[in-house]
């Protein structure tokens, strides 16, 4: 499968693109060879791997060294990484810290959370250096504390309308998609319907442009259950907890 760049990305408006996060070589190797269309290296690298409580604990230097990893097993696939939070406070340090984490890991794009004025113009200023971003409205985690919690986001008219200009004010800032995540399934579908760069559903339902889902969620690594809108295809943490048991019975334990 040919490698995506973002004006295909851009073309797949009404299509179907489909983005799964990985933080690690050997899945990377995987996602190398399948007909996946983009990789995110989410900072939920740092709930799902690092066992943080949530993603505000996440580092630059974490993003790096996972960003890389990956990037070594999938060389033939668009990858995204996520700027993590505290890296992008200030538009100068935004541009500072993308910078590195795009040039270290040789990422094709990077993501950020949010569309206050000062990210949208950090948007402009970085799509304009040569850095392509796609943005994340919605639930956007590393605000967990200053949105209360883990909920559906569009429930109310005010909702709605913030969440429409927002995803407006990123599209016309250079964003080349974004990411919804958690927005209310007929909100998110109005949201795609209006903007011409596509969009990316997480939980907003099925007719977004594409669909994100964190791997070890739809392949049930770990021993959390996955939320609601992402039915595990597999449990691979019974699996391996069996093959594990059965191991050390066969080593007399
Ligand atoms: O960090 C992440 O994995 C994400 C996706 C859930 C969109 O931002």
């Amino acid at each position: 499968m040919k490698k995506l760049n973002v004006r295909d990305i851009r073309k797949a408006k009404k299509g179907n693109l489909q983005v799964l996060t990985c933080y690690d070589y050997q899945t990377a190797s995987l996602m190398n060879e399948s007909m996946l269309d983009m990789i995110l290296v989410g900072d939920s690298v740092g709930n799902v791997i690092l066992g943080y409580e949530t993603t505000v604990e996440v580092t630059l230097e974490e993003m790096i060294i996972f960003g890389k990893a990956v990037r070594r097993g999938a060389p033939e696939k668009f990858l995204i990484l996520d700027l993590p939070f505290g890296s992008y406070s200030t538009i100068v340090q935004g541009i500072h810290s993308a910078t590195k984490l795009f040039k270290e890991t040789k990422a094709e794009a990077l993501k950020l959370e949010g569309a206050f004025p000062y990210q949208l113009k950090l948007i402009e200023r970085l799509t304009q250096t040569g850095i392509p971003v796609m943005g994340h409205i919605g639930l956007t985690p590393q605000s967990v504390h200053q949105q209360g919690g883990y909920y559906v986001h569009g429930k109310t008219d005010a909702s709605q309308d913030r969440l429409m200009k927002e995803a407006k004010a990123l599209e016309a800032a250079g964003a080349f998609s974004i990411v919804l995540e958690c927005v209310e399934e007929n909100l998110a579908t109005k949201i795609s319907d209006e903007l011409s760069i596509p969009t990316i559903g997480i939980g907003s339902g099925k007719k977004t442009d594409g669909q994100v889902l964190v791997v070890n969620d739809l392949l049930k690594m770990g021993p959390k259950t996955p939320p609601k809108f992402c039915p595990p295809i597999a449990d691979f943490y019974q699996m391996k907890k069996e093959l594990l048991d059965q191991y050390l019975r066969d080593q007399g334990k």
